[in-house]
């Protein structure tokens, strides 16, 4: 037996002034865009927000439904979108942000396991990796889906 250890590497942001331009208008805009959802039933409110290679922002929120399992995360939303307007174009980043039904933003935005997953092929059709923004008590950056998704199902496993 043998004990590894896994390194993961973020950066941690205290404010959003602190980030680049463009991740600043991502978060923004996934902020912006966390209004829109339709969640009557978790009061949960989440936004994404995709930077295509193109320059592209294309963004969602949660669509909850009465049967519960028919609705969809703000992530996929916003990844399936992307996927369906710019299917030939890498993604780059995608920003994430949540506010509960007190108003209140969670300690960090942390994807569900079903969207890192969604997120990981994104990455694999982009042939590059894509930089995470989680917005929350601070923002966290991530470089790379593996950071969130270590152990990940693979391709080549088939
Ligand atoms: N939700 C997301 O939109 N993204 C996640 O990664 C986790 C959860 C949504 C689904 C549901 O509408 C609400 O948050 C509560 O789970």
């Amino acid at each position: 037996m043998e004990t590894r250890e896994i390194r993961i590497y973020v950066r941690e942001f205290a404010k959003m002034e602190e980030l680049d331009e463009n991740s600043q208008k991502l978060l923004m805009l996934a902020r912006q865009t966390a209004s829109n959802a339709y969640a009557p039933y978790s009061g949960f409110k989440v936004g994404a927000a995709v930077e295509m290679a193109n320059g592209e922002l294309v963004a969602g929120s949660n669509q909850e439904n009465m049967a519960y399992p028919s609705g969809l995360c703000a992530e996929r939303v916003a990844l399936f979108a992307a996927g369906s307007r710019f299917p030939d174009v890498p993604m780059k980043s995608i920003a994430v942000t949540a506010v509960n039904k007190d108003g209140k933003i969670p300690a960090i935005a942390a994807p569900c396991g079903a969207c890192r997953q969604v997120m990981l092929e994104s990455e694999v059709r982009a042939g590059q990796k894509i930089r995470i923004i989680l917005d929350g008590q601070s923002i966290t950056v991530l470089e790379g889906v593996d950071s969130l998704l270590p152990f990940s199902f693979k391709q080549e496993y088939l």
